[in-house]
């Protein structure tokens, strides 16, 4: 897999979970990356597991909702380590399963702000800069169930087949500019959003249902990540990865 040194990776979430491990696996390649998350402890944790590594790291906290606040922060970073890069519109948020009667406003608008209106958000941010380049790489982060749905929680599942779809739309409308805009679909990956105590016992009648019978692992998916941040990937865009042990096919 090539170097990414010299790449300016901005992701999105990077507090936690998937996007934490997205940024040391970039910075392990050379990367500079900038760690945004709304959460300030997460920033630190994942700031102090990539200062070694990362050519340069930046430190964002903010809401990816809040337009202004993180189109600032973003240009900030920017004329510290220049223009991004690469984007990973990583930060979701996913919620208890839940009918479609008790999907009430609030919580519709919040799923499909985090999930969707904050991928337009940082794409905006860093948009004009991978133009100027004539380079980019835009990675969005779906699910498995915004690609086969489930039957209790239609509000996640098509707020996930939302970033399929602008994924698809994106790389036409960006392909111009020789901007690549991809996903990464993930199946079961254990992180703090979906490795909650308790829930062990549905976890391991699950894996029972997995071709591949095991949960994956956060490196399945920040391998896509990286791939589709690669040069290796330069005729790709527009397609989903989904590394899922073989559940949705
Ligand atoms: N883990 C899985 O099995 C799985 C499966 C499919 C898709 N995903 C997707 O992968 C992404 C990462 O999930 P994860 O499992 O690492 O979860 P996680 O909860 O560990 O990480 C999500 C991060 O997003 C941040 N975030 C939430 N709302 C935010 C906001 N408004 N502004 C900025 N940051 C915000 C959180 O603070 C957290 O650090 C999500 O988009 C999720 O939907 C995860």
């Amino acid at each position: 897999m090539s170097s990414m040194e010299g790449k300016v990776v901005l992701i999105t979430g990077a507090g936690s979970g998937l996007g934490q491990n997205h940024a040391v696996l970039l910075a392990d390649r050379g990367a500079n990356v900038i760690v945004q998350d709304i959460n300030s402890d997460g920033v630190k944790e994942t700031m102090s597991l990539v200062s070694g590594n990362s050519a340069k790291s930046y430190a964002i906290v903010c809401d990816v909702r809040a337009t202004d606040e993180f189109t600032n922060q973003i240009n900030d970073a920017m004329r510290d380590l220049g223009n991004v890069d690469v984007l990973v519109n990583n930060a979701g948020i996913s919620s208890r399963q839940r009918s479609i009667e008790e999907i009430d406003d609030e919580i519709l608008a919040e799923m499909f702000d985090v999930n969707v209106k904050g991928a337009y958000v940082a794409t905006k941010a860093v948009l004009g800069g991978m133009k100027e380049k004539n380079w980019g790489r835009i990675i969005n982060t779906a699910s498995i169930f915004g690609m086969a749905g489930t039957g209790a929680g239609s509000h996640y599942c098509s707020a996930k087949a939302a970033l399929i779809g602008l994924t698809k739309a994106w790389a036409k409308e960006l392909a111009p500019w020789n901007i690549l805009v991809n996903a990464v679909a993930p199946g079961f990956i254990p992180t703090p959003m979906t490795n909650t105590p308790g829930k062990e016992a549905i976890r391991a009648e699950r894996n029972k249902t997995i071709p591949l019978g095991h949960e994956g692992e956060p490196n399945d998916i920040s391998h896509a990540v990286a791939y589709f941040a690669s040069e290796e990937s330069k005729y790709v865009t527009g397609q989903v990865l989904s590394p899922n042990g073989g559940i949705v096919i």
